[in-house]
């Protein structure tokens, strides 16, 4: 990830603010909540309609991920300044616009309308896709990549007993029951940073609570799950209160699960399990299957036991688009005999973030109202 990949991200972080009006009367305390969809809220879209902005937002990272380039390829290139650009209509974005039909095409003619065929699946990360057969791909070294939904099953790895020994890698279940909440402070670099840490604060409730409040230089940016939904209320964001849907929503509870993680095993009925390589290492995978669909991914360094990678996909009418949490850097807390990862960096097709912990406290009082629906943020673009 270099330049480009934040400058990805410096796009994502600036778009459209006009949908304020949209968002700000529909929410009551009680009633459930109403999602926007894109069209609401950006009024260029012509085909990517009823999808939530959160998907939508998926969408457009598939798409720079699939060309191997940031949003400015198709968007005009002051649109990684001024959100109002991203509705400037440029000759690229009538190609994918073309593009989005065919592909649409493709998949409902011979894939009964499964998104079987990507944009990544001709573009593979260039904006011009391989044509000729290539001898250094039949007869180079293969390339494998670990976050692949396609693998085999390995009948030698028993499921509970990588669970089992996670949980005993981390101190065993009993100490673990022990541990209820904790309150961490540390600190945040990403793309909208440019890579310069900034101050953040993760709070954690068993069984599957978690917030995160980056004090970003233009304003706290707030995460939200609360056992059940999960919000983001900051100033970089394209909306004041972006309420995450699906994959997006289901990840974050993984993500919580995971600070308490005896749950975690019971997230989803099912797991198969398969081998492959993580960082140059051999480590066990476990995928879970929801209606069909894998969604989601675990990975296992076989030796030590402990949790390497979550990897959760979200269904957009696009493609699988993966969303990845890295843990490293586990720490036994004092007087607990429980280790937590000290360090946790999120990987999505638009962004990439890195929270270090420096101080945990742990079985800390945490006031439920840490775990509300936040306040909806002033955007940066309305300041
Ligand atoms: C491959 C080309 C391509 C790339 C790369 C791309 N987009 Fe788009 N974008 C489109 C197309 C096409 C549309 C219109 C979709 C439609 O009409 O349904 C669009 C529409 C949008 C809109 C709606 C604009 C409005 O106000 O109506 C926003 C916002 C947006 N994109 C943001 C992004 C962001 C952020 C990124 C980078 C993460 C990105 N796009 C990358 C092609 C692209
Ligand atoms: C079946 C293969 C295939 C699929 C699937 C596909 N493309 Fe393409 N795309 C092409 C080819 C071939 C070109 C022409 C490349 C060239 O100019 O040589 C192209 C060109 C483009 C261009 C113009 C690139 C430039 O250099 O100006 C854009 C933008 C684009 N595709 C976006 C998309 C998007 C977005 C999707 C998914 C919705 C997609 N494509 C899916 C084959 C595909």
């Amino acid at each position: 990830m270099t330049v480009g990949a934040r400058r990805v991200f410096a796009c994502a972080a600036v778009v459209c603010a006009a949908c304020l009006v949209t968002v700000a009367g529909l929410r009551a305390q009680t009633a459930p909540e109403r999602v926007p969809m894109v069209e609401e809220t950006f009024k260029t879209v012509q085909l990517l309609k009823g999808i939530p902005v959160d998907t939508f937002f998926e969408v457009m990272g598939t798409f720079a991920s699939s060309m191997g380039n940031d949003c400015t390829f198709c968007h005009a290139s002051n649109a990684a300044l001024d959100k109002s650009a991203f509705a400037t209509q440029t000759p690229r974005i009538q190609r994918a616009r073309q593009m989005i039909t065919m592909v649409k095409a493709i998949n409902q003619q011979y894939f009964g309308g499964a998104p079987r065929v990507t944009c990544f699946t001709c573009h593979g990360g260039s904006n011009v896709p391989k044509a000729d057969p290539s001898f250094m791909s039949q007869y180079g070294e293969p390339v494998l990549d670990p976050d692949a939904r396609d693998f085999l099953t390995d009948a030698s790895v028993n499921v509970n007993q990588v669970f089992a020994k996670y949980i005993q890698a981390l101190g065993g279940a009993d100490k673990l029951a022990k541990l209820t909440s904790y309150a961490a402070k540390g600190t945040y670099s990403g793309f909208d940073t440019d890579r310069s840490p900034v101050p953040i604060e993760l709070y954690a409730k068993a069984p599957n609570q978690e917030t995160v409040v980056v004090h970003l230089t233009i304003g706290a940016s707030t995460r939200v799950f609360d056992g059940t939904n999960a919000w983001v209320a900051g100033p970089e964001q394209p909306l004041p209160l972006l309420t995450l849907t699906s994959g997006n929503i289901d990840r974050a509870r993984l993500s919580a699960l995971a600070n308490f993680p005896v749950g975690l095993q019971k997230a989803y009925p099912q797991w198969r399990a398969g081998r492959t390589i993580l960082n140059d290492k051999d480590v066990i995978v476990l995928q879970a299957t929801v209606n069909g669909d894998r969604v989601a991914q675990l990975f296992f360094d076989p030796t030590s036991g402990l949790l390497l990678r979550l990897l959760r996909f979200t269904i957009t009418p696009i493609a699988f688009v993966p969303t990845q949490l890295d843990y490293a850097d586990y720490r036994e807390l004092p007087g607990l005999g429980v280790k937590i990862p000290f360090q946790r960096t999120l990987t999505q097709t638009y962004m990439q973030m890195t929270l270090q912990f420096t101080d945990v406290q742990a079985n800390a009082p945490i006031d439920a109202a840490r775990f509300a629906k936040p306040a909806p943020a002033k955007l940066q673009s309305e300041k």
